[in-house]
């Protein structure tokens, strides 16, 4: 285990704010590490009040020149997209690609998984971005990965070197991960890990710990591994969600939230902060601290419903499909940014995963992340 590593894991069905925590954590580390998923991933940050939707590329702030983005061996990667993003990345932090490197062991998506992925999406809610058939292909021992591309020096990767781009293994680089700080960032999250999450309502990776070994990194295990929530709950696609709230509720909540997908733009689903399901992640996914994001948006809420328990013990993921959700109403805030005001709801999560929070967000302004 590695003191000063850090993992940021989702702890819900995703959009929980990864993005914006690995980026505010970001100048003080040397690497961001992607250790799975692939651009089903939609991570949302701000730059100086501009949004930026990361899919591939960790959530690395490049305006400070010695952060490295790492793209792990347990990633598939669509190429193409990579270079897009690379691309993007260099007009707005000149020099940027510099800084991405990819492991040759993970695989690549190919134009076949996205043809065949198609018909997921109308399944069960799938990105429909070959996710899952990549996947199926790396077990079914069928995969190809990026070293091939490598050793038939295809075009695409010479062009993604000419940008700079580099293609490192991580135990090439494994003297220069040991002297530096490291952040592992986890895509999606664990009610959609493949092992974990709601299955069949899952996406293809790992989004916990198991994920940071299996690609390759047993070496550097991060000491804090930070989950993080949003102070209510969303989730994309089909997959139980025991706390959904339907019609008017849902739809008040969504748009004070935004809550739309950043890859998909399908309006989410919305829901109330579940603390079974919270727990039942920090326990899965080897979470030790926690971060509660995007408080301000039940800013003015006199009470804020919270689940606590189901009419049955959370034993397994199949619980979640038929789990009666038990509610309380806690006291709300008017205003966020007064964190004594968010106190007795901060407390209550606290009490009940035996784990600290140490971070909240409320706005994406640099200054809304507040230690507590
Ligand atoms: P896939 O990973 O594209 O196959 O999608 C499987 C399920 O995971 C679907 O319900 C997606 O909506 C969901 N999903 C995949 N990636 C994300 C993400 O980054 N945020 C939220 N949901 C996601």
């Amino acid at each position: 285990m590695k003191k000063n590593n850090i993992a940021i894991i989702g702890t819900s069905a995703g959009d929980e704010s990864k993005a914006a925590i690995t980026h505010h954590f970001s100048p003080n580390f040397e690497y961001v590490v992607r250790f799975g998923g692939s651009l089903n991933a939609g991570h949302t940050l701000y730059h100086k009040g501009q949004k930026i939707i990361r899919r591939m590329v960790p959530s690395v702030d490049f305006s400070h020149s010695h952060t490295k983005a790492f793209l792990g061996s347990g990633m598939v990667i669509d190429l193409n997209f990579l270079l897009e993003e690379s691309q993007s990345i260099d007009n707005m932090f000149p020099g940027a690609a510099k800084r991405i490197i990819v492991d040759p062991e993970a695989f690549v998506i190919l134009p076949q998984h996205i043809e065949e992925d198609k018909e997921n999406v109308k399944k069960w809610g799938s990105t429909g971005k070959g996710v899952g058939p990549a996947y199926r292909d790396k077990i079914d021992r069928k995969g190809i990965r990026v070293e091939s591309f490598i050793k038939d020096n295809a075009e695409i990767i010479q062009t993604l070197s000419k940008l700079g781009v580099q293609f490192k293994y991580s135990l090439e680089l494994k003297q220069s991960f040991e002297i530096s700080n490291t952040i592992f960032e986890g895509a999606q999250a664990m009610l959609l890990d493949i092992s974990h999450g709601t299955y069949p309502y899952v996406t293809c990776g790992e989004a916990g710990l198991a994920g940071i070994i299996n690609s390759g990194f047993a070496f550097a295990m991060p000491a804090k591994v930070y989950g993080i929530s949003k102070c209510y709950t969303t989730r994309v696609g089909e997959g139980p969600f025991p706390t959904e709230l339907h019609g008017e509720a849902a739809t008040k909540l969504r748009e004070r939230g935004g809550e739309y997908g950043a890859v998909t733009k399908r309006p989410r689903r919305v829901g109330w902060l579940d603390l079974p399901a919270l727990e039942y992640a920090c326990e899965k996914a080897g979470i030790t601290h926690l971060v509660v994001s995007k408080l301000d948006i039940l800013n003015g809420m006199k009470r804020i419903p919270v689940c606590m328990n189901y009419d049955k013990d959370l034993v397994s993921s199949k619980d979640f499909f038929t789990a009666k959700p038990n509610l309380k109403e806690i006291p709300g805030w008017v205003d966020a940014h007064q964190v004594e005001q968010i106190l007795p709801f901060i407390r209550e999560i606290e009490q009940f995963t035996h784990r600290t929070v140490e971070l909240m967000s409320c706005g994406i302004e640099p200054k809304d992340i507040i230690k507590l």
